[in-house]
């Protein structure tokens, strides 16, 4: 099937009570991993490029993978989504590739780094729905600023520093007309997201849940959800890596956000992890290697078990089937319908 809307996934998540795994890409492998997780579990998938990626990939080449992978995978509903767009230029720019969805980060200033005014938020927020809608692509939208960076974009400092205000997260998506609504509940960006197994103090479900009493109807996003597995991080640190202690989201928290709203979940260290502990152990076990594909192909493997794990515990496996995709034009129609 063609890429989908991240509008018809999420309206499928929230009919199904399951949230959709959204992993970020920045090569070949990667999308294979995802793909064959996907496949494995047969679940539909959110695939999410950000400026870094597209950059590093000039991402001509990014889009023609995730071509090849619906023609190679066609049972996946498979969505190509904008991490992180910081301008309505950076969006337009992925929706005449022919992303389908994506992400309008407003809550921070085109820089990527100053958090910005609510008023500024709305304008470029709103600008973005119309373009998009028009085309029937989908549109994601932040309010509050999660902590740390990553690709050069985000506030920095704790997660804690610009938490969503519920009644202004309400407001934003009345001003907006937003599809999808991104918050910030005290994660952040990398690996470095807790010195301790977070609580209540740290990670702010409470917050997460007014939320979804106010936006009943909204699909709910969060950002910087890896767990960060003890068991990755001891793979690197075992060959030769140097990574502190860290804590990241646990899963238990992020399905107590499924049961509240949350649709959309984004995941990129836990794979990247992932992928360099299988680089390590086979730099360390095998030095006399070095043809790629001998430390790519576990790299793959190890990413493609971490995805599959996520899909189940988000409960997006089995769910492929369920899908008759509905084509953008389609999309932009049902839009328009609603806008008159
Ligand atoms: P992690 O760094 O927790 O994987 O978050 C990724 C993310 O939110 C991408 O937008």
């Amino acid at each position: 099937m063609p890429l989908v809307s991240m509008r018809q996934v999420l309206d499928e998540a929230a009919k199904g009570g399951y949230g959709v795994g959204a992993f970020n890409v920045n090569n070949m492998e990667q999308i294979q991993s995802i793909m064959e997780a996907a496949r494995e579990t047969q679940s539909p998938v959110i695939v999410q490029a950000s400026r870094g990626a597209r950059a590093y990939s000039q991402d001509r080449f990014l889009y023609h993978l995730m071509i090849a992978a619906t023609e190679l995978y066609p049972e996946i509903p498979t969505v190509l989504h904008l991490d992180h767009g910081n301008s309505p230029e950076t969006c337009k720019s992925a929706i005449d590739m022919g992303f389908t969805s994506v992400m309008m980060d407003g809550s921070l200033m085109p820089d990527g780094k100053t958090p910005s005014t609510f008023e500024y938020n709305v304008e470029v927020t709103k600008k973005v729905v119309e373009m998009a809608h028009a085309k029937g692509v989908t549109v994601e939208g932040e309010i509050g600023c999660l902590g740390g960076i990553e690709d050069g974009h985000g506030s920095g400092g704790s997660g804690l520093d610009h938490l969503t205000d519920p009644a202004q997260a309400e407001e934003f998506v009345k001003l907006t007309g937003l599809d999808a609504l991104a918050i910030a509940i005290g994660t952040s960006h990398g690996a470095y997201k807790f010195a301790k197994q977070p609580s209540g103090d740290t990670l702010k479900m409470e917050t997460l849940i007014a939320i979804h009493k106010r936006l009943p109807n909204t699909h709910l996003v969060m950002h910087g959800s890896s767990s960060v597995p003890k068991d990755l991080q001891d793979i690197i640190n075992q060959y030769g890596g140097k990574l502190k202690p860290t804590w990241g989201v646990p899963v238990e928290e992020i399905q107590l956000g499924i049961k509240n709203g949350v649709r959309k979940i984004n995941v990129d260290t836990d794979n990247r992890l992932a992928i360099t502990g299988a680089i390590r152990k086979v730099f360390m076990e095998k030095p006399e290697e070095f043809d790629p594909r001998s430390y790519m192909k576990p790299a793959r493997e190890a990413m493609k078990k971490v995805v599959a794990l996520r899909m189940t515990q988000f409960g997006q496996a089995g769910h492929a089937k369920d899908y008759t995709p509905i084509p953008l034009a389609e999309m932009a129609k049902k839009y328009e319908a609603v806008a008159v």
